[in-house]
Protein backbone atom coordinates (compact mmCIF):
# COMPACT_ATOMS: atom_id res chain seq x y z
CA UNK A 1 0.00 0.00 0.00
CA UNK A 2 1.30 3.38 -0.84
CA UNK A 3 1.43 6.53 1.50
CA UNK A 4 -0.80 9.43 0.67
CA UNK A 5 1.64 11.80 -1.47
CA UNK A 6 0.21 14.88 -2.69
CA UNK A 7 2.65 18.13 -1.57
CA UNK A 8 3.62 19.50 -5.18
CA UNK A 9 7.06 20.31 -5.67
CA UNK A 10 8.38 23.60 -7.55
CA UNK A 11 11.53 22.04 -10.01
CA UNK A 12 14.46 24.32 -10.94
CA UNK A 13 12.66 24.70 -14.19
CA UNK A 14 9.74 26.60 -13.03
CA UNK A 15 7.01 23.43 -13.52
CA UNK A 16 5.32 22.49 -10.64
CA UNK A 17 5.58 18.57 -10.02
CA UNK A 18 3.67 16.15 -7.70
CA UNK A 19 6.07 13.99 -5.58
CA UNK A 20 6.16 10.95 -7.19
CA UNK A 21 9.74 11.13 -8.38
CA UNK A 22 10.90 9.02 -10.96
CA UNK A 23 7.08 7.20 -11.85
CA UNK A 24 6.44 10.40 -13.69
CA UNK A 25 6.63 11.09 -17.41
CA UNK A 26 9.63 13.65 -18.07
CA UNK A 27 7.12 16.34 -18.82
CA UNK A 28 4.33 16.03 -16.34
CA UNK A 29 3.30 18.91 -14.58
CA UNK A 30 0.57 20.59 -12.78
CA UNK A 31 -0.85 23.92 -14.01
CA UNK A 32 -4.46 25.46 -12.01
CA UNK A 33 -5.04 22.15 -10.81
CA UNK A 34 -4.60 20.28 -13.54
CA UNK A 35 -2.34 17.01 -14.78
CA UNK A 36 -0.30 18.52 -18.02
CA UNK A 37 2.12 15.93 -19.67
CA UNK A 38 3.83 17.34 -22.53
CA UNK A 39 2.46 20.56 -22.63
CA UNK A 40 -1.07 18.84 -23.19
CA UNK A 41 -3.93 19.15 -20.44
CA UNK A 42 -5.08 15.79 -19.29
CA UNK A 43 -8.42 16.77 -18.39
CA UNK A 44 -9.36 18.13 -21.53
CA UNK A 45 -7.58 15.25 -24.00
CA UNK A 46 -9.56 12.46 -21.77
CA UNK A 47 -12.43 14.89 -22.82
CA UNK A 48 -11.72 15.17 -26.30
CA UNK A 49 -10.45 11.93 -27.16
CA UNK A 50 -12.70 9.77 -25.14
CA UNK A 51 -11.71 7.39 -22.12
CA UNK A 52 -9.33 4.91 -21.31
CA UNK A 53 -6.91 6.44 -22.83
CA UNK A 54 -3.04 5.85 -23.47
CA UNK A 55 -0.83 8.79 -23.59
CA UNK A 56 2.45 9.29 -23.96
CA UNK A 57 5.19 11.16 -23.31
CA UNK A 58 7.32 11.71 -26.52
CA UNK A 59 9.97 13.82 -25.39
CA UNK A 60 10.28 11.43 -22.45
CA UNK A 61 10.63 8.15 -25.24
CA UNK A 62 13.32 10.02 -26.74
CA UNK A 63 14.84 11.28 -24.58
CA UNK A 64 15.46 7.74 -22.75
CA UNK A 65 16.47 6.28 -25.96
CA UNK A 66 19.39 8.65 -26.37
CA UNK A 67 20.26 8.51 -22.40
CA UNK A 68 20.29 4.22 -23.42
CA UNK A 69 22.35 5.52 -26.23
CA UNK A 70 25.11 7.83 -25.19
CA UNK A 71 25.34 5.64 -21.85
CA UNK A 72 26.64 2.58 -23.73
CA UNK A 73 28.46 4.95 -26.71
CA UNK A 74 30.03 6.72 -23.03
CA UNK A 75 31.46 3.22 -21.38
CA UNK A 76 31.62 1.25 -24.36
CA UNK A 77 33.52 1.11 -27.78
CA UNK A 78 31.46 -0.76 -29.67
CA UNK A 79 27.31 -0.90 -28.31
CA UNK A 80 23.56 -1.02 -29.94
CA UNK A 81 20.80 -0.92 -27.76
CA UNK A 82 18.09 -2.92 -29.19
CA UNK A 83 14.06 -1.76 -28.59
CA UNK A 84 12.13 -5.14 -27.34
CA UNK A 85 8.94 -4.13 -29.30
CA UNK A 86 7.31 -6.57 -27.11
CA UNK A 87 7.12 -3.72 -24.17
CA UNK A 88 4.84 -0.91 -26.27
CA UNK A 89 4.12 -1.93 -30.41
CA UNK A 90 2.56 0.54 -32.52
CA UNK A 91 3.81 2.03 -36.20
CA UNK A 92 4.80 5.39 -34.21
CA UNK A 93 7.02 3.92 -31.67
CA UNK A 94 8.80 1.63 -34.09
CA UNK A 95 9.79 4.67 -36.25
CA UNK A 96 10.92 6.96 -33.13
CA UNK A 97 13.22 4.18 -32.70
CA UNK A 98 14.40 3.89 -35.91
CA UNK A 99 15.23 7.83 -35.44
CA UNK A 100 16.81 7.18 -32.50
CA UNK A 101 19.17 4.63 -33.77
CA UNK A 102 17.75 1.60 -32.13
CA UNK A 103 18.11 -2.05 -33.00
CA UNK A 104 14.83 -4.28 -33.01
CA UNK A 105 14.12 -6.83 -30.77
CA UNK A 106 10.98 -8.65 -32.61
CA UNK A 107 9.39 -12.09 -31.16
CA UNK A 108 7.25 -12.96 -33.78
CA UNK A 109 6.25 -12.39 -37.34
CA UNK A 110 3.76 -9.79 -36.35
CA UNK A 111 5.74 -7.81 -34.48
CA UNK A 112 8.36 -8.39 -37.53
CA UNK A 113 5.77 -6.83 -40.14
CA UNK A 114 4.76 -4.06 -38.18
CA UNK A 115 8.36 -3.76 -38.83
CA UNK A 116 8.55 -3.84 -42.12
CA UNK A 117 5.36 -1.74 -42.36
CA UNK A 118 7.29 1.21 -41.33
CA UNK A 119 10.91 0.74 -42.92
CA UNK A 120 12.31 -0.82 -40.23
CA UNK A 121 16.12 -1.41 -41.75
CA UNK A 122 16.09 -5.02 -41.31
CA UNK A 123 19.46 -5.94 -40.71
CA UNK A 124 18.78 -3.79 -37.27
CA UNK A 125 15.97 -6.31 -36.45
CA UNK A 126 16.90 -9.70 -34.00
CA UNK A 127 14.61 -12.44 -34.22
CA UNK A 128 13.48 -13.64 -30.92
CA UNK A 129 11.22 -16.36 -28.97
CA UNK A 130 11.12 -19.85 -27.65
CA UNK A 131 9.11 -21.44 -30.48
CA UNK A 132 9.28 -19.37 -33.86
CA UNK A 133 6.42 -21.36 -36.11
CA UNK A 134 8.00 -22.17 -39.61
CA UNK A 135 6.10 -19.12 -40.96
CA UNK A 136 7.83 -16.77 -38.92
CA UNK A 137 11.19 -18.06 -39.41
CA UNK A 138 10.63 -17.95 -43.28
CA UNK A 139 9.19 -14.39 -43.00
CA UNK A 140 12.34 -13.34 -41.03
CA UNK A 141 14.69 -14.97 -43.30
CA UNK A 142 13.43 -13.56 -46.67
CA UNK A 143 12.90 -9.98 -45.15
CA UNK A 144 16.67 -10.20 -44.46
CA UNK A 145 16.77 -9.64 -40.59
CA UNK A 146 20.24 -9.23 -39.01
CA UNK A 147 20.03 -12.07 -36.40
CA UNK A 148 17.95 -14.75 -35.64
CA UNK A 149 18.08 -15.73 -31.97
CA UNK A 150 18.00 -19.55 -32.12
CA UNK A 151 16.41 -21.00 -29.09
CA UNK A 152 16.39 -25.10 -29.59
CA UNK A 153 18.11 -27.36 -32.21
CA UNK A 154 15.08 -28.36 -34.17
CA UNK A 155 14.75 -24.94 -34.84
CA UNK A 156 18.31 -24.76 -35.85
CA UNK A 157 17.39 -27.23 -38.55
CA UNK A 158 14.35 -24.93 -39.54
CA UNK A 159 16.36 -22.20 -39.63
CA UNK A 160 18.83 -24.06 -41.94
CA UNK A 161 16.45 -25.84 -44.38
CA UNK A 162 14.85 -22.29 -45.07
CA UNK A 163 17.74 -20.54 -45.11
CA UNK A 164 19.24 -22.97 -48.18
CA UNK A 165 16.08 -23.18 -49.78
CA UNK A 166 16.17 -19.48 -50.16
CA UNK A 167 19.78 -19.38 -51.20
CA UNK A 168 20.98 -17.42 -48.20
CA UNK A 169 23.27 -17.48 -45.32
CA UNK A 170 21.36 -16.29 -41.75
CA UNK A 171 23.69 -14.81 -38.99
CA UNK A 172 22.19 -16.14 -35.69
CA UNK A 173 22.86 -15.86 -31.95
CA UNK A 174 22.18 -18.75 -29.50
CA UNK A 175 19.97 -17.80 -26.72
CA UNK A 176 22.01 -19.56 -23.13
CA UNK A 177 20.41 -20.30 -19.83
CA UNK A 178 22.97 -18.36 -17.41
CA UNK A 179 21.51 -20.17 -14.60
CA UNK A 180 21.64 -16.96 -12.83
CA UNK A 181 18.58 -15.84 -10.55
CA UNK A 182 17.28 -12.59 -11.06
CA UNK A 183 16.10 -10.81 -8.06
CA UNK A 184 12.54 -10.40 -9.69
CA UNK A 185 8.69 -11.52 -10.33
CA UNK A 186 8.53 -15.45 -10.61
CA UNK A 187 6.54 -14.85 -14.05
CA UNK A 188 8.83 -12.77 -15.21
CA UNK A 189 12.55 -14.65 -14.46
CA UNK A 190 13.82 -16.25 -17.49
CA UNK A 191 17.06 -16.79 -16.81
CA UNK A 192 17.44 -19.39 -14.42
CA UNK A 193 17.67 -22.95 -14.88
CA UNK A 194 14.57 -24.11 -14.93
CA UNK A 195 13.32 -21.92 -18.21
CA UNK A 196 11.30 -22.98 -21.02
CA UNK A 197 14.01 -20.19 -22.89
CA UNK A 198 17.25 -21.06 -24.79
CA UNK A 199 20.17 -23.59 -24.59
CA UNK A 200 20.82 -25.15 -20.58
CA UNK A 201 23.76 -25.03 -19.63
CA UNK A 202 23.24 -28.23 -17.57
CA UNK A 203 25.16 -31.46 -18.63
CA UNK A 204 27.43 -28.76 -20.60
CA UNK A 205 24.14 -29.09 -23.42
CA UNK A 206 24.82 -25.11 -24.89
CA UNK A 207 28.40 -26.10 -25.02
CA UNK A 208 27.66 -29.16 -26.98
CA UNK A 209 25.36 -27.11 -29.07
CA UNK A 210 27.75 -24.70 -30.42
CA UNK A 211 29.25 -27.87 -32.01
CA UNK A 212 26.38 -28.63 -34.04
CA UNK A 213 25.61 -25.19 -35.47
CA UNK A 214 29.06 -24.94 -36.07
CA UNK A 215 28.53 -27.66 -38.02
CA UNK A 216 25.35 -26.98 -39.61
CA UNK A 217 25.19 -25.25 -43.23
CA UNK A 218 23.70 -21.86 -44.04
CA UNK A 219 23.94 -20.63 -41.03
CA UNK A 220 26.62 -18.25 -39.29
CA UNK A 221 27.14 -18.50 -35.59
CA UNK A 222 28.27 -14.91 -34.45
CA UNK A 223 27.59 -14.46 -30.85
CA UNK A 224 25.52 -15.65 -27.87
CA UNK A 225 21.97 -13.90 -26.09
CA UNK A 226 20.78 -14.21 -22.62
CA UNK A 227 18.06 -12.84 -21.24
CA UNK A 228 17.77 -13.14 -17.11
CA UNK A 229 14.36 -11.54 -16.30
CA UNK A 230 12.60 -8.25 -16.34
CA UNK A 231 12.12 -5.88 -13.73
CA UNK A 232 15.51 -6.04 -12.06
CA UNK A 233 16.27 -3.27 -10.04
CA UNK A 234 19.43 -5.57 -8.42
CA UNK A 235 22.58 -4.47 -10.91
CA UNK A 236 24.62 -7.31 -9.19
CA UNK A 237 22.55 -9.99 -11.56
CA UNK A 238 23.44 -8.35 -15.07
CA UNK A 239 27.47 -8.59 -13.72
CA UNK A 240 26.86 -12.36 -13.09
CA UNK A 241 25.36 -13.08 -16.23
CA UNK A 242 27.92 -11.16 -18.13
CA UNK A 243 30.48 -13.56 -16.00
CA UNK A 244 29.18 -16.48 -16.84
CA UNK A 245 28.13 -15.37 -20.65
CA UNK A 246 31.62 -14.38 -20.65
CA UNK A 247 33.39 -17.52 -19.27
CA UNK A 248 31.27 -19.37 -21.93
CA UNK A 249 32.62 -17.62 -24.76
CA UNK A 250 36.24 -18.02 -23.64
CA UNK A 251 35.56 -21.95 -23.82
CA UNK A 252 33.71 -21.35 -27.13
CA UNK A 253 37.30 -19.32 -28.36
CA UNK A 254 39.68 -22.50 -26.60
CA UNK A 255 37.80 -25.32 -28.13
CA UNK A 256 35.97 -24.33 -31.24
CA UNK A 257 38.04 -21.55 -31.94
CA UNK A 258 35.23 -19.30 -32.70
CA UNK A 259 35.86 -15.60 -31.96
CA UNK A 260 32.33 -14.06 -31.13
CA UNK A 261 31.35 -10.68 -32.86
CA UNK A 262 28.02 -10.24 -30.46
CA UNK A 263 27.07 -10.63 -26.88
CA UNK A 264 23.58 -9.87 -26.31
CA UNK A 265 22.56 -9.36 -22.91
CA UNK A 266 19.05 -9.22 -23.17
CA UNK A 267 16.68 -6.53 -21.07
CA UNK A 268 15.60 -6.07 -18.05
CA UNK A 269 16.29 -3.27 -16.05
CA UNK A 270 13.45 -1.82 -13.46
CA UNK A 271 11.27 0.94 -13.39
CA UNK A 272 9.64 2.86 -10.58
CA UNK A 273 6.21 2.11 -10.52
CA UNK A 274 5.64 3.51 -7.11
CA UNK A 275 7.14 7.18 -5.84
CA UNK A 276 9.39 5.15 -3.36
CA UNK A 277 10.80 2.76 -5.91
CA UNK A 278 14.58 3.39 -6.43
CA UNK A 279 15.33 1.85 -9.57
CA UNK A 280 19.59 1.86 -11.08
CA UNK A 281 19.52 4.52 -13.97
CA UNK A 282 20.02 4.23 -17.31
CA UNK A 283 23.76 5.41 -16.90
CA UNK A 284 24.25 3.25 -14.02
CA UNK A 285 23.12 -0.25 -15.73
CA UNK A 286 25.05 1.27 -19.18
CA UNK A 287 28.53 1.90 -16.74
CA UNK A 288 28.27 -1.27 -15.03
CA UNK A 289 27.11 -3.39 -18.15
CA UNK A 290 30.30 -2.18 -20.12
CA UNK A 291 32.59 -2.14 -17.49
CA UNK A 292 31.59 -6.13 -16.90
CA UNK A 293 32.23 -7.13 -20.15
CA UNK A 294 35.60 -5.31 -20.35
CA UNK A 295 36.74 -6.84 -17.26
CA UNK A 296 35.61 -10.06 -17.82
CA UNK A 297 37.16 -9.48 -21.77
CA UNK A 298 40.32 -8.56 -20.00
CA UNK A 299 40.75 -11.77 -17.64
CA UNK A 300 39.59 -14.26 -20.61
CA UNK A 301 41.56 -12.57 -22.77
CA UNK A 302 38.75 -12.32 -25.36
CA UNK A 303 38.79 -9.08 -27.88
CA UNK A 304 35.84 -6.43 -27.06
CA UNK A 305 32.41 -8.04 -28.94
CA UNK A 306 30.22 -6.14 -29.92
CA UNK A 307 28.11 -5.37 -27.12
CA UNK A 308 24.22 -5.39 -26.98
CA UNK A 309 20.99 -4.69 -24.64
CA UNK A 310 17.55 -5.01 -25.21
CA UNK A 311 15.35 -2.81 -22.76
CA UNK A 312 12.04 -2.49 -23.25
CA UNK A 313 10.13 -1.28 -19.93
CA UNK A 314 13.24 1.11 -18.73
CA UNK A 315 12.46 2.87 -22.41
CA UNK A 316 8.20 3.14 -22.40
CA UNK A 317 6.75 2.61 -19.08
CA UNK A 318 6.98 5.84 -17.93
CA UNK A 319 6.75 7.46 -20.70
CA UNK A 320 3.29 6.24 -20.71
CA UNK A 321 -0.21 6.61 -18.77
CA UNK A 322 -3.56 5.85 -18.58
CA UNK A 323 -6.68 8.10 -18.34
CA UNK A 324 -9.71 6.84 -17.55
CA UNK A 325 -13.64 8.37 -16.16
CA UNK A 326 -14.69 7.72 -13.16
CA UNK A 327 -18.17 6.63 -12.94
CA UNK A 328 -19.19 4.18 -10.18
CA UNK A 329 -17.53 4.57 -6.27
CA UNK A 330 -18.54 1.90 -3.92
CA UNK A 331 -17.64 2.09 0.16
CA UNK A 332 -18.04 -1.47 1.90
CA UNK A 333 -17.80 -0.07 5.70
CA UNK A 334 -14.66 -1.74 6.90
CA UNK A 335 -13.61 -3.00 4.14
CA UNK A 336 -12.32 -0.98 1.42
CA UNK A 337 -13.88 1.38 -0.98
CA UNK A 338 -14.08 1.18 -4.65
CA UNK A 339 -13.50 3.57 -7.51
CA UNK A 340 -14.64 2.53 -11.03
CA UNK A 341 -13.06 3.24 -13.93
CA UNK A 342 -14.20 3.19 -17.35
CA UNK A 343 -11.25 0.67 -18.41
CA UNK A 344 -9.68 -2.16 -16.02
CA UNK A 345 -8.31 -5.47 -16.99
CA UNK A 346 -8.69 -5.15 -20.56
CA UNK A 347 -5.99 -1.76 -20.92
CA UNK A 348 -3.87 -3.12 -17.69
CA UNK A 349 -3.35 -6.82 -17.21
CA UNK A 350 -0.83 -6.06 -14.77
CA UNK A 351 -2.39 -5.88 -11.61
CA UNK A 352 -4.69 -8.81 -12.33
CA UNK A 353 -2.06 -10.74 -13.64
CA UNK A 354 1.18 -9.78 -11.54
CA UNK A 355 -0.24 -7.74 -8.37
CA UNK A 356 1.82 -4.81 -9.84
CA UNK A 357 1.88 -1.61 -8.19
CA UNK A 358 1.02 1.90 -9.91
CA UNK A 359 0.70 5.64 -8.39
CA UNK A 360 -2.09 7.48 -9.76
CA UNK A 361 -3.95 10.69 -9.14
CA UNK A 362 -6.82 12.74 -10.49
CA UNK A 363 -5.83 14.64 -12.99
CA UNK A 364 -8.70 17.21 -12.36
CA UNK A 365 -7.40 17.85 -9.08
CA UNK A 366 -3.49 17.14 -9.06
CA UNK A 367 -3.36 20.06 -6.53
CA UNK A 368 -5.06 18.27 -4.20
CA UNK A 369 -3.63 15.61 -1.59
CA UNK A 370 -4.15 12.28 -1.83
CA UNK A 371 -6.32 11.78 1.58
CA UNK A 372 -7.90 8.52 0.70
CA UNK A 373 -6.89 4.80 -0.01
CA UNK A 374 -8.79 3.41 -2.45
CA UNK A 375 -8.97 -0.03 -5.17
CA UNK A 376 -9.49 1.56 -8.63
CA UNK A 377 -11.52 -1.00 -9.90
CA UNK A 378 -12.13 -2.01 -13.54
CA UNK A 379 -15.95 -2.88 -15.25
CA UNK A 380 -15.04 -6.30 -16.24
CA UNK A 381 -16.51 -9.34 -15.04
CA UNK A 382 -14.17 -10.40 -12.70
CA UNK A 383 -13.25 -9.86 -9.09
CA UNK A 384 -9.66 -9.85 -9.72
CA UNK A 385 -9.99 -6.78 -12.23
CA UNK A 386 -8.58 -3.71 -10.98
CA UNK A 387 -5.62 -1.44 -11.66
CA UNK A 388 -4.87 -0.14 -8.56
CA UNK A 389 -5.07 -2.30 -5.49
CA UNK A 390 -5.20 0.00 -1.98
CA UNK A 391 -3.66 2.63 -3.58
CA UNK A 392 -3.57 6.73 -2.28
CA UNK A 393 -5.69 9.11 -4.17
CA UNK A 394 -8.01 12.44 -3.86
CA UNK A 395 -11.56 12.19 -3.05
CA UNK A 396 -12.98 10.91 -6.16
CA UNK A 397 -16.39 12.41 -7.82
CA UNK A 398 -17.97 11.28 -10.23
CA UNK A 399 -16.71 11.86 -13.91
CA UNK A 400 -13.24 12.47 -12.35
CA UNK A 401 -10.24 11.87 -14.31
CA UNK A 402 -7.66 9.37 -13.43
CA UNK A 403 -4.50 9.57 -14.47
CA UNK A 404 -2.59 6.25 -13.60
CA UNK A 405 1.06 6.72 -13.96
CA UNK A 406 4.18 4.09 -15.28
CA UNK A 407 1.30 2.20 -17.62
CA UNK A 408 3.31 2.57 -20.75
CA UNK A 409 5.22 -1.44 -20.90
CA UNK A 410 3.34 -4.50 -21.11
CA UNK A 411 -0.73 -2.51 -21.00
CA UNK A 412 -1.37 -2.08 -24.67
CA UNK A 413 0.41 -5.06 -25.85
CA UNK A 414 -0.98 -7.43 -23.48
CA UNK A 415 -4.27 -5.42 -23.46
CA UNK A 416 -7.58 -7.81 -24.58
CA UNK A 417 -11.03 -6.89 -25.50
CA UNK A 418 -13.12 -8.77 -22.86
CA UNK A 419 -16.43 -7.99 -22.21
CA UNK A 420 -16.55 -6.60 -26.10
CA UNK A 421 -13.97 -3.64 -24.79
CA UNK A 422 -12.89 -2.02 -27.80
CA UNK A 423 -8.72 -0.98 -27.48
CA UNK A 424 -8.48 2.38 -26.12
CA UNK A 425 -6.77 4.69 -28.57
CA UNK A 426 -3.15 6.20 -28.24
CA UNK A 427 -2.00 9.73 -28.11
CA UNK A 428 1.41 11.07 -28.61
CA UNK A 429 2.15 14.57 -26.52
CA UNK A 430 4.74 16.85 -27.30
CA UNK A 431 5.23 20.56 -27.12
CA UNK A 432 1.24 21.38 -26.60
CA UNK A 433 0.17 18.63 -29.02
CA UNK A 434 -1.84 15.88 -28.95
CA UNK A 435 -1.37 13.42 -31.65
CA UNK A 436 -3.40 10.02 -31.83
CA UNK A 437 -1.18 7.71 -33.44
CA UNK A 438 -3.81 4.24 -32.91
CA UNK A 439 -7.34 5.13 -33.61
CA UNK A 440 -9.61 3.80 -30.52
CA UNK A 441 -10.99 0.21 -31.56
CA UNK A 442 -14.86 0.29 -32.82
CA UNK A 443 -17.42 -1.93 -32.25
CA UNK A 444 -17.21 -2.82 -36.17
CA UNK A 445 -13.67 -3.78 -35.68
CA UNK A 446 -14.73 -6.12 -33.22
CA UNK A 447 -16.67 -7.81 -35.36
CA UNK A 448 -14.34 -7.08 -38.21
CA UNK A 449 -12.79 -10.54 -38.48
CA UNK A 450 -16.25 -12.49 -37.87
CA UNK A 451 -17.14 -14.34 -41.08
N1 LIG B 1 14.75 -9.39 -24.50
C1 LIG B 1 14.09 -10.54 -24.34
C2 LIG B 1 14.59 -11.76 -25.00
C3 LIG B 1 12.94 -10.57 -23.56
O1 LIG B 1 12.29 -11.71 -23.39
C4 LIG B 1 12.47 -9.39 -22.95
C5 LIG B 1 11.25 -9.39 -22.14
C6 LIG B 1 13.19 -8.19 -23.16
C7 LIG B 1 14.34 -8.25 -23.94
C8 LIG B 1 12.77 -6.89 -22.59
O2 LIG B 1 12.81 -6.89 -21.19
P1 LIG B 1 12.51 -5.55 -20.34
O3 LIG B 1 13.65 -4.59 -20.58
O4 LIG B 1 11.22 -4.99 -20.81
O5 LIG B 1 12.45 -6.01 -18.94
N2 LIG B 1 4.86 -9.01 -19.23
C9 LIG B 1 5.83 -8.82 -18.18
C10 LIG B 1 7.24 -8.65 -18.73
C11 LIG B 1 7.70 -9.81 -19.57
C12 LIG B 1 9.06 -9.58 -20.17
C13 LIG B 1 9.31 -10.55 -21.25
N3 LIG B 1 10.57 -10.42 -21.91
C14 LIG B 1 5.40 -7.62 -17.35
O6 LIG B 1 4.39 -7.01 -17.68
O7 LIG B 1 6.04 -7.27 -16.38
Amino acid sequence: MSLPKSDLTKQADGRTTMELGPVLPKTADVRDGHLFIGGVDMVELAREQGTALYVFDEADLRDRMRQYRESFAANYPNAGVLYASKAFLNKEVLRIANEEGMFLDVSGGGELACAQAVGFPMERVFMHGNYKTEAELREAISAGVGRIVLDTRLELARVSRIAGELGVVQKVLMRITPGVEADTHEYIKTGCEDSKFGFTMLDDFAFKCVGDVLGTPNVDLVGFHCHIGSQIFALHSFVEAVQVMAKFVARVRDEYGLYVEDLDMGGGLGVAYLADDKPSSIAEFAECTANAVMEASLEYGLPLPRLLVEPGRSLVANAGVTLYTVGVMKTLPNIRKYVAIDGGMSDNVRTALYHADYEATIANKADQPRTEIVTLCGKHCESGDAVVLDGSLQHADLDDIVCVFATGAYCYTMSSTYNGQPHPAIVFVRDGQARVVTRRETYEDLMARDV
